[in-house]
């Protein structure tokens, strides 16, 4: 039975307070021990009662209380991992001043653990040179930002500063906890194994146009891809997404290109490249187009009871990459298959990398397996990393997140 790590969660005083129920929640179920600290702006937005009871634990705010057991430090220092979401933009900039003025500060102050922030406000204050500034000076310290992402916010306004979602803030969280086991602390966070680098990922699935208001496309979310984005940014990597119809917010501070199809993607991927140091391929790209695309809707009437589509063999962009690669440049792939048998799933591996090109293949079941999803549309999956030589280089299961670094410790 695995150990359970303390993670201790801070909750400032944003609308997406709420949301860090979810996050407490998914720590608890996970086996982890969680300690709320909540400033006193965080519990007009969510009330005291129902963290305590997610959280299984008294849930504290008052600099004042438990001064007998010196609790401003005692509760920092027992602490694996600090997880602070939302963190709002008057938080981060306590947070890089070092300010102490109430619990949670305290609790930070006194830590030496990992810490995770997942911004939230409103675009604009996001974009202020004020926190700019504040959040260059936390991730010089090493410390890991989530997010935020890109969408609908509070009022009527779109845009940067939703809080990331909330699995994504825990898968990441995991990640650097499962990196640093027993209490690893400080170093898990600060480790920077891709500054200077710079990551091209392609993530999401294409889809190929039939007609106006239809396409072929496939099941992949883009969640892999979005955390091997995420992972690469934490470890200090410049990164650019080509990312095609994901299900999931797009990271800021990542350089993202919008695609549609196949023939898009390979356009972004080839223009890209150029300038990149390692590329992964986690896109599911569609191997088919239809042949023509119809300038109007299909229509059953003309049509009639069957549709034939002619389709046509889309580029492989991977392939294609591997073969016009410059010297040093990093290549890794991705196969998806659904073959149980494991023995045979690797076979099918070997010869998908003889056929690539690249330098890591990175086999990824998807479908049923061992009575759970994984793969396509799941926050989990399990790979197994092949070389140029077809030798098994690692393997990996678990959360998008742990498995993306995985994979970027070929890179480091
Ligand atoms: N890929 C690509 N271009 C394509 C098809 C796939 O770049 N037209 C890339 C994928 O992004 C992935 C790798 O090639 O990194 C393997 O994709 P996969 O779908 O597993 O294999 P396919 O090459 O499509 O072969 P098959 O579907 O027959 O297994």
């Amino acid at each position: 039975m695995k150990t359970p790590r303390t993670i201790v969660v801070g909750i400032t005083g944003g609308i997406a307070a709420y949301k860090a129920v979810n996050i407490v929640r998914a720590f608890v179920l996970h086996g982890d021990s969680v300690h709320v600290v909540a400033t006193a702006a965080a519990l007009r937005f969510v009330g005291k009662p129902t963290l305590e009871a997610i959280s299984r634990n008294p849930v504290h705010t008052d600099l004042y209380e438990g001064v007998a057991e010196v609790r401003h430090v005692a509760i920092g220092q027992c602490a694996d991992l600090i997880v602070v979401a939302p963190a709002t933009a008057n938080s981060i900039a306590k947070l890089a001043a070092g300010l102490a003025d109430d619990l949670l500060g305290n609790t930070i102050l006194a830590s030496t653990a990992p810490l995770v922030i997942a911004p939230a406000m409103h675009t604009e204050m996001w974009n202020n040179p004020a926190t700019v500034a504040n959040v260059a000076v936390l991730r010089s310290r090493g410390i890991t930002i989530v997010g935020p992402g890109v969408g609908r916010l509070t009022g009527t306004d779109t845009g940067a500063g939703r809080m990331e979602e909330p699995e994504i803030i825990v898968a990441v969280a995991l990640a650097i906890l499962d990196r640093a086991p027993s209490a690893g602390k400080a170093a898990a966070s600060a480790r920077q194994d891709l500054a200077g680098r710079h990551v091209l990922i392609s993530a999401g699935g294409t889809r190929e146009p039939l007609d106006p208001v239809r396409y072929l496309g496939n099941r992949s979310s883009g969640m892999q891809g979005v955390a091997l984005a995420q992972a690469a940014l934490a470890r200090g990597a410049r990164v650019t997404l080509v990312a095609a119809n994901l299900e999931v917010p797009v990271p800021t501070n990542v350089s993202c290109v919008l695609v549609g199809s196949a023939q898009e993607m390979l356009e972004a991927m080839t223009t890209a490249a150029a300038a990149a140091d390692v590329i992964i391929m986690a896109a599911a790209v569609a191997d088919y187009r239809p042949k023509s695309v119809q300038l109007g809707k299909i229509k059953k009437d003309e049509v009639g009871d069957t549709l034939t589509l002619e389709l046509v063999k889309n580029p492989d962009i991977l392939a294609g990459l591997s073969a016009s690669r410059r010297p040093g440049q990093l290549i890794i792939g991705f196969a998806a298959e659904t073959e149980a048998d494991a023995d045979r799933l690797l076979a099918l591996g070997r010869e998908k990398m003889a056929r690539k090109g690249c330098d890591f293949l990175v086999v990824n079941r998807v479908g049923y397996v061992d009575g759970e999803t994984v793969g396509f549309g799941t926050e989990r999956n399990a790979v197994t990393v092949l070389d140029r030589g077809g030798v098994i280089v690692n393997e990996a299961s678990g959360s998008k997140m742990s498995v993306a670094n995985c994979i970027l410790d070929l890179a480091g």
